[in-house]
Parts: structure tokens; sequence; C-alpha cells
């Protein structure tokens, strides 16, 4: 088996300028990042997660004026809300320049792009003079990662590098959003809240079903998804009394449920904090997996600030199983 090294960002800047994949902390997820510009290595970052051709890479910039090295004909809403949430989880869908490899947008016109807001992230991305390729450092469909150990379990035998920048403080993905006639474009819910969008901007955020865009390719319904069989339910309570199963997970917000089949109960936020049980959700999921569970039952969330987030992953997770 393979070691994977855990280097420091000049270490990461220059294998990164030597076409080398590296594993980088963000504040969301721990990314898998290469060179925008060498498609050697952005195919190699495909293979890696086993992600399909179809599914479109997010760019990695350091400063909101490098947008223009990426995007073109950038509409003064997406500058506005660089303005107020980067560096931060916001990820914007922009008409692409040509040169941004087909291997990044798979294909499209359009292109993903964000300021991460980890100093490690930043500090690596300003000794680069290339923006970073960077999708979550997880096999496809598993799982994100938000730990350094939870990036080495699911790429064993890969020897990575990588650079360590701890837990990961948001905990779930990035918003990602595009812009319509008069409105936001929701692709995927993430750590930005749409009640927030809609606040800044003063537009309607929108899933792509209702105005003129196709949803994104990359967000097929299964995704994220333990090993272990997942459901989500309202009624937690009437779902374990019912219960086949002999060994069950808990993972509620921050209610207590008993049962004799309960062999592990996490609650996401002892307070009922949506950005906590954000921040706990991954992890927690990646615990549960390795608790030789018959199934994890996940109680709702409440479909407001990052509840939505958290309640998309849920679902994807539970697809499908
Ligand atoms: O928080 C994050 O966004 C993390 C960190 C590493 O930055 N990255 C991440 O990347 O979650 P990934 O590849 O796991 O998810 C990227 C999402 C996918 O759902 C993809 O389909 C969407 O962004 N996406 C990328 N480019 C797009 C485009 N041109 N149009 C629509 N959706 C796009
Ligand atoms: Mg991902």
């Amino acid at each position: 088996m393979q070691e994977h090294k855990i280097i420091n960002v000049e270490e990461a800047a220059s294998l990164l300028s030597a076409g080398e994949v590296v594993v980088i902390p963000t504040e969301t997820v721990y990314g898998l990042a290469a060179n925008m510009y060498n498609e050697a290595a952005l195919s190699k970052i495909y293979a890696l997660k086993g992600r399909p051709s179809s599914n479109p890479l997010i760019v990695h910039i350091p400063a909101a004026d490098h947008i223009y090295k990426v995007a073109i004909n950038v509409p003064e809403i997406a500058l506005t809300l660089a303005e107020v949430f980067w560096p931060g989880p916001l990820t914007m869908v922009l008409e692409k320049r040509e040169d941004v490899s087909d291997i990044i947008s798979a294909g499209q016109s359009t292109v993903a792009v964000r300021i991460p807001d980890h100093p490690l992230a930043l500090a690596l991305l300003n000794c680069i003079d290339f923006p970073l390729a960077a999708p979550s450092a997880n096999p496809s469909n598993y799982i994100s990662p938000t730990t350094i150990e939870h990036v080495q379990r699911g790429f064993r035998n890969a020897g990575l590098p990588m650079v360590d920048g701890g837990p990961c403080t948001k905990g779930i993905e990035s918003t990602v959003i595009g812009f319509g006639n008069n409105s936001i474009v929701i692709y995927r819910y993430g750590a930005i809240a749409v009640e927030a969008l809609e606040f800044v901007s003063g537009l309607p955020v929108l899933p792509p079903e209702f105005t003129d865009k196709t949803p994104s390719p990359g967000m097929t319904i299964k995704h994220y998804s333990p090993h272990t069989k997942v459901i989500v339910t309202d009624h937690v309570q009437g779902f374990l009394n019912s219960n086949i199963y002999r060994r069950t997970g808990i993972l509620s917000l921050s209610n207590f449920f008993t049962h004799p089949s309960i062999c592990k109960h996490i609650r996401l936020s002892e307070t009922g904090n949506l950005d906590e049980a954000a921040r706990n959700l991954f992890a927690s999921l990646h615990e549960m997996d390795t608790c030789d569970l018959d199934c994890i039952i996940c109680e709702k969330m409440p479909e407001m600030g990052l509840g939505k987030a958290i309640n998309d992953r849920l679902q994807r997770a539970a697809a499908n199983q």
C-alpha cells in the first residue's frame, strides 16, 4: 500500500506546477486539486475519483479580479455577490473563456468559480500563477471528506500528497448558482443559505426547473452515500417502532430517540443550530459507516437556512439504496 504524504503549501505549489494532483483543505470540504491549464492533471482527477466526464469541475481563484482568467460577460450581480460572499462557499456558474478546458466544463459553455475561505488554500493560490480546478476529494458518489482522515480512507492506495488544514469549518459544499432572467438559479444547495442570497441580491432564488436553465449535470440523484443503507424520515420514532433492523443508527438534529435496536445515536447539534448540524453532517455519516449498522435513520431537518442543504445531501444519500 502506498503511503499518503502530508506536505506543506510550498511543496504543494511545486507539485501542482509539475502537473501533480494534490489534496487541499477548504472551508467546505477537502478538494482534489490540479492546475487548470494542465489537461493530463485534470484527467487524473476524473480517473482517481471514478467521476463521469459529464460532471464539470469548480475552478478556485485567489481574488475576485481573477474571475476574468476563466469567465467572460460577468453580470454585475455576480460581482456584487462576490464582494459580499468571497472568500467563501459561493460558487458562480459563468460564461467561460475559450481557453478553459472542456475537461473542466464537461463540454459546456460555462465554468464554475469560487474563492475558498481557508488560510492554507488562499496561501497556496497566492503562490502559484494558475487557478486550481478541484472537486471534492472523495471517490465519486461516496460521502464528502471534511478531515484529512476521511480523504485517506477514501483513497487508500493512491499515495496522494495532501495538505492538512484540520477539520473543515463549514463541513458542507459550496452553494452553486447561475444567473437567469431576473433570478438566481440554484444548481446545488450548500453552505450559503438561499435566504442570504435573496436578501443580498433582492432576486428570487429558483431551482433550474423553474427557469430556462437545465439542472447541473453533476446533480445526479444518488450521491454522498455511505455504504450503509440510509433512510430519511420526519417520523423517526414511528419508523423505529416498526423497525425490522437489528442494528440501527440514528442521526437527528437535536432530538433523542430510544429503541432497543439503536446502536449509535448522533445529534448533529444539541441546540438545534443548523450551521453546526451542517458542519457535523459528513463526519457523522463517515463515523456511522464504520459502526457495522444495518441502517442509518436520519431525521429530516427543517427546510430553512442550511437545513435545505442538509436535507438535499440526506435525500441523495438515501436514493436508490
Ligand atoms: O465546496 C465545494 O464546492 C467543493 C470545494 C473543494 O470547493 N467542491 C465541490 O466540487 O464540491 P464537486 O466537483 O464535488 O461539485 C461541483 C458541483 C457539481 O455539482 C457540478 O455539477 C457543479 O458544481 N458544476 C460545476 N461546473 C458547473 C457548470 N459549469 N454548470 C453547472 N454546474 C456546475
Ligand atoms: Mg463532490
